[in-house]
């Protein structure tokens, strides 16, 4: 592949490029991509064949959501992400330049040959490494400062107070585990239920330099999937017609760099993946990608070692694709997150996230139980006694206790409550339900490392010419529509069938302009799978030719039937070929 022909033609094409390019050399423009015309169109395309993997067959249970992308900080104090969400930097004490020590160390040990993998190393490990082999700042030589951690969250303040801070969100997901409550109501309060959200989100990379691949702002899409851990069945997991590619972590630990296929429902049972849900996703992850265009042997997932795993995570794989810009890369991580996330958002909120599960035979049980003292509360608060009454019963008991233990007194929506407000009482009871904190798995794309490694995967060269084999569903246009040569009874029926094509909702461009020879090998570049063409028998008898892109295979069809067959053969995923068959035409081929 010529790598070089190929970025050319993303940028050229308008695919996509690096953003504000007027003032490259005047601002840090480093990790931010525009997507131009053909590119937006080919990710609305890539999330909206996402949805219809993992959403809409199962929309009785997964639904999505869309939440803002600046979240107030107790959201990252809770989640985690204030403490944990950091890279290594290592800045130079001569010139002050700042390098992500992993990346620094990597890099500086392969000109010399020395192949060492830094991740899940600890800060002082990072520092040993630098030290031991005498690495300097590859820009001056100067020597290297102790390597620290950097948070990459922006950080921004909501309205006018500069102490009220506020985050970009790094993923979507916290979203989804802080409207828990409100879209397990909305769903009927059943589990397993899935939250999905598609979004920007943004960390603040020390040095990106390799394009799409590493943003400071990028797109995801996210599952939270909530379910009961006693209660993990999947009942789609043996209707996955796929085998999972995996490197589980024992063979991680060891140092085998070759994936073992397993069933889903194999790698669960034989303890390599922890459950029936993590692996269905990990199938449907495998099916999405092979049919961007991604063949199996080019994807697999790879285990992470606890160090390796992110702080709320128990168990994780990366799936990995082939690149041949960049080796193998992550495109979806598959995060077993526990209750880690909602047990932290209940400490952190004070509202109650367990859900009920009903018990097979009831069990006795000792519960702290809180009951308002609606005559103290009045004193205090007057006429807004019932909403502090409601807000009390909302919290979690146990949690109001501590607090009222540890502070003398507990806030609740703004209500400073004292021990006074309330009895605590021990209960002796026999329960028939009991409380817990659903676990949750995640399947979380990066759909910009999507974009990349699905337009690499499609792009080829025939007879030096590029040739972009997108997908025809996920094209960004479907049909060109090109009159053999431009004269006026061509131009005119032409722009008719452009203006019907795109009325019904078909995505098409009209060009009359050169040869058709090079109009033919123009959209062949940009990934069009059909091209329309008005050629003499057109006005005698209302009938073009549809070429494929892929075969160069024609067929003659009668004008009023186009949108019919190019939408048949985008959605049954058929070709060109098939429909001739199909409706007894003949193929012509004339290149
Ligand atoms: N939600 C997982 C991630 O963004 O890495």
């Amino acid at each position: 592949m010529d790598l070089e022909k190929f970025l050319e033609l993303m940028s050229e094409g308008g695919f996509f490029y690096p953003s504000f390019e007027i003032y490259r050399g005047k601002a840090e423009v480093g990790g931010f991509y525009d997507y131009g015309p053909l590119g937006v169109e080919l990710k609305r395309n890539i999330i909206e064949k996402w949805r219809r993997v993992f959403i809409y067959p199962y929309q009785d249970f997964i639904v999505e959501i869309e939440t803002p992308i600046i979240m107030p900080k107790i959201v990252f104090e809770a989640s985690g992400h204030l403490e944990h969400f950091t890279d290594a930097i290592v800045e130079c004490t001569k010139c002050g330049r700042k390098y992500r020590a992993d990346h620094l160390i990597e890099e500086e040990l392969s000109k010399k040959n020395i192949s060492i993998k830094t991740e899940g190393l600890s800060l002082e490990e990072l520092d040993q490494l630098i030290r031991r082999y005498g690495i300097r700042c590859p820009a001056c030589g100067g020597e290297l400062g102790s390597v620290k951690p950097f948070n990459l969250l922006f950080q921004t303040t909501i309205g006018p107070y500069s102490e009220n801070t506020g985050y970009l969100r790094p993923e979507t997901a916290q979203g989804m585990f802080v409207s828990f409550p409100k879209i397990f109501n909305l769903m009927g309060r059943r589990l397993p239920l899935g939250i999905a959200q598609i979004g920007k989100v943004g960390r603040n990379e020390i040095s990106p330099r390799q394009g799409l691949i590493r943003l400071r702002e990028f797109s995801q899409m996210e599952i939270e999937f909530f379910f009961d851990p006693e209660n993990a069945k999947c009942p789609y997991l043996d209707e996955l017609d796929i085998k999972l590619r995996i490197i589980p972590e024992k063979d991680v630990a060891a140092g085998i760099k070759e994936p073992k296929e397993f069933r889903p429902r194999e790698a669960v049972e034989g303890g390599i993946v922890p459950n029936e849900w993590m692996a269905f996703f990990m199938g449907l992850a495998t099916i999405y990608m092979n049919e961007l265009g991604i063949p199996l042997d080019h994807q697999y997932f790879l285990a992470k070692l606890p160090q390796e795993r992110a702080h709320y995570s128990s168990a994780s794989f990366d799936q990995m694709v082939y690149s041949e810009r960049f080796g193998w890369i992550e495109v979806s991580g598959h995060a077993y997150r526990t209750d880690y996330d909602l047990s932290r958002h209940m400490k952190f909120s004070g509202y109650d996230l367990t859900v009920e599960r009903r018990l097979a035979t009831p069990k006795e049980v000792t519960e702290v139980r809180v009951y308002p003292n609606p005559q103290r509360i009045k004193e205090v608060f007057g006429n807004e006694m019932p909403k502090v009454m409601q807000a009390i019963s909302r919290v979690d008991p146990k949690w109001l206790v501590n607090e009222l233990n540890d502070k003398g007194k507990a806030t609740i929506n703004d209500y400073s409550i004292t021990k006074d407000m309330v009895f605590i009482k021990e209960e002796r009871r026999k329960i028939y339900v009991e409380r817990f904190i659903p676990h949750d798995v995640e399947p979380s794309f990066g759909i910009d490392r999507i974009i990349y490694v699905t337009l690499e995967h499609a792009y080829t060269e025939v007879n030096g010419k590029p040739l972009l084999k997108l997908p025809p569903d996920i094209a960004p246009i479907k049909v060109a529509i090109l009159p053999i040569i431009r004269r006026e009874d061509y131009v005119r029926i032409g722009k008719l069938i452009f203006r019907e094509v795109s009325r019904a909702g078909l995505r098409a461009v009209y060009d009359d302009d050169g040869t058709i020879g090079s109009r033919y090998a123009k959209y062949d570049s940009l990934g069009v799978p059909f091209a329309i063409t008005i050629d003499d028998k057109t006005p005698i008898d209302n009938t073009v030719t549809i070429r494929d892109r892929d075969t160069k295979a024609q067929i003659r069809i009668s004008i009023d039937r186009i949108t019919q067959v190019i939408t048949e053969v985008i959605s049954k995923r058929s070709t060109i070929n098939e429909i001739a068959k199909s409706m007894g035409l003949q193929l012509i081929i004339r290149e």
